[in-house]
């Protein structure tokens, strides 16, 4: 099959790389130029482990290639996918859906034969109506089917995802588009994921509901958390036992600091967006939204109580500044509310990350950003882990009992086990335990 990704950005870069992977060819498209000359000299815009063999090995393979014109990228493909950013529009939360209809203007005129049109980026009920109707209107003599796609990717575990998902949603009505997303897809669904073909409005919405649910699932256990620590349980205990239960199932039951990245915070407000306008309220979501914004700060003022109740003049160590390992993602970062908090109450920070540096600089002030895990630690009077990469699993304590001027360790992701904590000396405290 012959494939347009519109937007090379994280989703189209890599659904781009795998569709390619699996044989298909495939145009990847940018509007911005210095995206596709680094993607020609194999320089990926975006951290994600594996992508830049993946693009290598197809670009060498003659199966995927860059452009920036739209025109040329569209031209005699089987199916167009727009895979552009939908951000929260500034001051009301609504999903900013003009790149994908400028997109879909823009592909309307270039279109050449049967074309799938293909929306991946993630949009709210009816944008599928809106860029059928665009291209309609640009282009009436246009042959083509509107189909809704949307794309399940976690941040650092993409392509594993992309390539053995639990499912895949397909959502339209044209049948000949149907069988061209069939065709596209068979050689993952032959690794047994099924695709699920449903209405174009119900694919639409099943991203929503879904990264709603996740959210909800998160908060639940942040919530069982906090009242783990008031009656003396342990969450990841309880985590456990209920997660067992397969209607319940074991995953997204970690309890943190409450969860950020691009995709949560921003799906979850969209999402009250849309109830708001169909007048169908959705109070658990809202819920969900205001306790999940709210623990981010409580997590500082967690820390400032395991310091004693003062932090001003005092020193703490942060490891760990993206909404999770193995990004180098910082939006919605509860790194970002964490260490305001300690700032606003006087406390001097001194983090570290394996990739977010670079991001969080313009997120974070007045931090000084360490080498590595251990200078972070030099002289500061408590450690906390707020991002549990996997270069923070296995920290050398008597190296760091020496560095800390006080033995203070809050662990907000529970990566270490407080009794053996203790045992080194350590007033620990984690989530929920
Ligand atoms: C998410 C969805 O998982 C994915 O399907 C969707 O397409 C995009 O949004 P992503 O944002 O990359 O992916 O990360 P994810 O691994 O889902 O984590 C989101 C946030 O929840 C992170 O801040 C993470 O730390 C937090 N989280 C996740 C928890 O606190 N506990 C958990 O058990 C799981």
């Amino acid at each position: 099959m012959r494939v347009a990704m519109i937007g090379s950005g994280y989703v189209g870069l890599v659904s781009g790389a795998c569709f390619a992977d699996f044989g298909h060819e495939v145009t990847c498209v940018d509007k911005d130029e210095r995206k596709i000359a680094a993607l020609h000299a194999n320089v990926m815009p975006i951290y994600e482990p594996g992508l830049d063999g993946l693009v290598s090995r197809n670009v060498s393979s003659g199966r995927l290639a860059f452009t920036t014109s739209l025109a040329e990228g569209v031209a005699d493909k089987d199916a167009v996918f727009i895979a552009v950013g939908t951000p929260s529009r500034r001051g009301d939360g609504h999903a900013d859906l003009s790149y994908v209809y400028a997109a879909a203007k823009e592909i309307a005129t270039a279109l050449t034969g049967f074309t799938v049109i293909v929306t991946k980026s993630t949009v709210p009920v009816g944008t599928g109506d809106e860029v059928e109707r665009i291209i309609r209107e640009a282009n009436p003599d246009a042959e083509f089917a509107v189909v809704s796609n949307p794309e399940f990717l976690r941040e650092g575990a993409a392509i594993d995802d992309f390539k053995r998902p639990d499912r895949i949603v397909v959502g339209g009505h044209d049948a000949r588009g149907m069988e061209v997303m069939r065709n596209i897809y068979r050689p993952i669904s032959l690794n047994r994921a099924p695709i699920v073909e449903m209405s174009r409005r119900g694919a639409e919405l099943t991203k929503y509901a879904g990264n709603a649910f996740l959210a909800t699932k998160i908060t639940f256990i942040n919530e069982i958390a906090d009242l783990c620590e008031k009656v003396g349980a342990d969450v990841q205990e309880v985590a456990r036992g209920i997660g067992l239960d397969n209607r319940i199932g074991s995953k997204f039951l970690h309890a943190g600091p409450g969860y950020g990245g691009s995709c949560f915070p921003k799906d979850t407000l969209a999402l009250l967006k849309t109830s708001q306008e169909y007048d169908a309220p959705q109070r658990i979501v809202e819920a969900v939204v205001a306790v999940n914004d709210n623990r981010k700060r409580a997590m500082g003022r967690k820390v400032i109580h395991a310091m004693g109740g003062e932090v001003r003049g005092k020193t703490v160590a942060v490891l760990g500044l993206t909404f999770k390992p193995n990004t180098d993602d910082m939006r919605d970062s509860p790194a970002i509310a964490v260490i305001q908090t300690l700032q606003d109450a006087g406390a001097t920070i001194q983090a570290f990350d394996p990739e977010g540096i670079e991001q969080a600089k313009p997120l974070l002030q007045n931090v000084t950003y360490a080498t590595g895990p251990y200078e972070a630690m030099e002289n500061a009077d408590a450690l906390v882990i707020v991002t549990e990469w996997d270069a923070f699993r296995a920290l050398d304590f008597d190296r760091v009992r020496g560095l800390l001027s006080s033995p203070v360790l809050v662990d907000l992701r529970n990566i270490y086990n407080p009794a053996e904590m203790q045992a080194l000396g350590f007033v620990y405290s984690g989530i929920g335990r």
